[in-house]
């Protein structure tokens, strides 16, 4: 499915346009607190071409979010294989980034909530799973409230390089197709 509406967002696939949205946000020290070293336009840019890659290649991808209401490109939820070196991967990852100027308003969740449909229903995806460092509770807020569950048992040091140390200790949150609990 390449775009899918929620109440108040449209998930969709990346234009040209976006570009500059994306370079902002990955620019923002305060967008990038618990993932890593802010990204330069080149990065940006390179992420928007793996994203398009991604949904070419695999069915699936990262989608560009914009606000129905004012057409405004507010940032991604999606999809993504991860390939990092931990005992989960290679799996299917679902994920969020937003302007900060639009955190709080539930935006993060609404989205995810279609992915995590899209995922299932439309991909038949037994499992997806999501990470992040300890201290980002926002987004393990996001994690929780989409119902995906913890187990200490899989906390895990993240093998990125670019980490600080303090950002390496990461949670690990899955998420089952209902196919696979009932
Ligand atoms: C994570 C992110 C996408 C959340 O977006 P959002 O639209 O604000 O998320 P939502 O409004 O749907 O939900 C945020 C939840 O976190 C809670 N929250 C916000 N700040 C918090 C904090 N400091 N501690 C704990 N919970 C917090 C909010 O109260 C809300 O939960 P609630 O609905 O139960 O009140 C956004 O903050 C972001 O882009 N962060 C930077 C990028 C990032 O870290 N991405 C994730 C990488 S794994």
């Amino acid at each position: 499915m390449l775009e899918i509406r929620t109440a108040r967002l449209l998930l969709r696939q990346w234009r040209d346009v976006d570009l500059g949205q994306l370079i902002e946000m990955n620019a923002d020290p305060k967008v990038m607190e618990f993932i890593g070293p802010p990204l330069n336009e080149d990065q940006s840019k390179a992420m928007m071409e793996r994203a398009r890659g991604s949904w070419e290649k695999r069915g699936y991808g990262r989608f560009a979010v914009e606000v129905l209401a004012s057409g405004s490109v507010i940032g991604f939820v999606g999809l993504a294989q991860t390939r990092i070196d931990a005992h989960f991967a290679p799996t299917v990852e679902i994920g969020w980034r937003l302007s900060t100027q639009y955190w709080g308003h539930g935006y993060a969740t609404e989205g995810a909530l279609a992915v995590k449909d899209f995922a299932f229903e439309d991909l038949g995806l037994p499992e997806i799973v999501s990470f992040t460092s300890v201290q980002n509770l926002r987004s393990r807020r996001v994690m929780e409230k989409i119902g995906l569950l913890r187990s200490p048992f899989d906390d895990f040091e993240h093998p990125n390089a670019s980490l600080s140390d303090t950002l390496r200790a990461n949670v690990l949150y899955r998420g089952f197709a209902p196919s696979q609990t009932s």
